[in-house]
């Protein structure tokens, strides 16, 4: 028989309510208790556990082993020491924070007491994705040469402005959707050299929030490699992908037009974004009825998560509670297991954010060293 894994969430919004019906799913688990400023009632009776007034309360319980981070992006740390200085592994949404300082202090306590500190960079459990990563393994596109990827919509006046458009909250659409910088950088190796360039060019006013709404960035990577991405909320034409061109062919993951696509002087082969065709189909349907601005979706507290996204939740429930009931960690998800991956989509952020600030291409060094130094 499996060990029992109890969690306790932090944060029961669209996304940690989400998280928590997937795990209760799973054999051997079960969410005992959560706590959310405003909504955790409800959804502490959908999942029949308790409501804890604190972090701290449900940190201290006995019958919680693992925390499930879902707050608001700028509220990850206190929650994450908290779980750490109870001896709690800590399963944390993205972005892990909204500084480079902030995820050495998260990576310290987990790393000082042996937890697991595991980011929800989900993109690592979409189907495509490991796809992708396959082909590249396999040899299929030779060596990479350079990733370009967007995410972008339009954004339409907001009836009540979200914490999601608040800069200090959400750190903006870079760290919100650090997904495509996280992975480019996981097929690419850190980032060496960055510039970014944008601002917010077309939603100022009390119906928006602050965050800048075209960010165009530029990477450069050791071996003469190099990467684009553009991020926002100012483009009328949305589009979401990543494209990966090699020596000997490339790869498209379409976000948007639902679909991966090898491409090799040998012809073109399709392969499924998500596990099912019906899947892919749902991702299709919402993108193409218009059910979001562009690539720019944003949950609220009230909705279920839609069915391609539920998918890779689900995915990433199970691998997260093996790791608790004592599977081993592969080689290709330590990183991801220990909060170093999401650092170094941070610094690379950091180094992005002060590249634009100071008008100038940036060393991410600049800021790794920058804490190496203050320590
Ligand atoms: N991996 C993904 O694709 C994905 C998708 C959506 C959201 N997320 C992440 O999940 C997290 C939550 O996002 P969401 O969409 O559920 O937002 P949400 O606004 O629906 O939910 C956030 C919840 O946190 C609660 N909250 C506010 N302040 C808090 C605090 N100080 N401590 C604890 N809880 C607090 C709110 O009351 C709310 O219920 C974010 O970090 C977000 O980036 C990840």
């Amino acid at each position: 028989m499996k060990k029992q894994v109890n969690y306790g969430i932090v944060g029961t919004g669209y996304f940690g309510a989400g998280l928590g019906r997937l795990l209760d799913e799973l054999e051997g688990a079960k969410v005992t208790a959560v706590y959310d400023p405003e909504h955790a009632e409800p959804v502490a009776k959908e999942l029949n556990c308790e409501v804890e007034p604190s972090i701290e309360a449900l940190c201290k319980r006995a019958d919680v082993d693992a925390i499930i981070v879902a707050s608001p992006n700028g509220y990850h740390k206190h929650p994450v020491i908290c779980a750490a200085a109870n001896g709690k592994h800590v399963f944390c949404e993205k972005p892990i924070a909204l500084s480079y300082e902030d995820c050495n202090e998260m990576i310290a306590k987990t790393k000082d007491k042996g937890l697991i500190f595991m980011a929800g960079h989900v993109m690592n459990f979409m189907h495509g994705v490991r796809t992708a990563k396959r082909l590249i393994n396999e040899g299929k596109i030779g060596e990479l040469l350079f990733c370009h990827a967007e995410r972008n919509g339009w954004e339409e006046p907001q009836e009540e402005v979200s914490w999601k458009k608040k800069r200090e909250i959400s750190g903006g659409h870079l760290y919100h959707h650090i997904h495509e910088l996280d992975f480019i950088q996981f097929l690419m190796g850190p980032a060496e050299r960055v510039s970014m360039i944008g601002g917010n060019v077309a939603h100022q006013g009390e119906r928006f929030g602050d965050e800048d709404d075209m960010l165009l960035i530029s990477l450069e990577f050791a071996g003469n490699r190099y990467a684009t991405l553009q991020y926002g909320s100012a483009f009328r034409w949305s589009d979401h992908y990543v494209k990966i061109q090699g020596t000997k062919g490339a790869i498209l993951i379409d976000l948007q037009d639902v679909k991966v696509v090898l491409k090799t002087p040998q012809g073109e082969e399709r392969f499924l974004l998500h596990e099912s065709q019906e899947v892919d189909d749902d991702r299709t349907r919402i993108y193409k009825g218009l059910e979001m601005d562009g690539a720019i979706m944003y949950g609220k507290p009230d909705r279920t998560p839609p069915l391609w996204l539920q998918g890779i939740m689900k995915e990433e429930m199970i691998y997260f509670h093996n790791i608790m009931q004592g599977h081993e960690i592969e080689d290709e998800f330590k990183p991801l297991l220990d909060g170093t991956a999401a650092r170094a989509s941070i610094a690379t952020a950091d180094a992005l954010t002060l590249s634009k600030e100071e008008d100038r291409k940036v060393s991410v060094s600049e800021i790794t060293n920058k804490e190496a130094v203050a320590k």
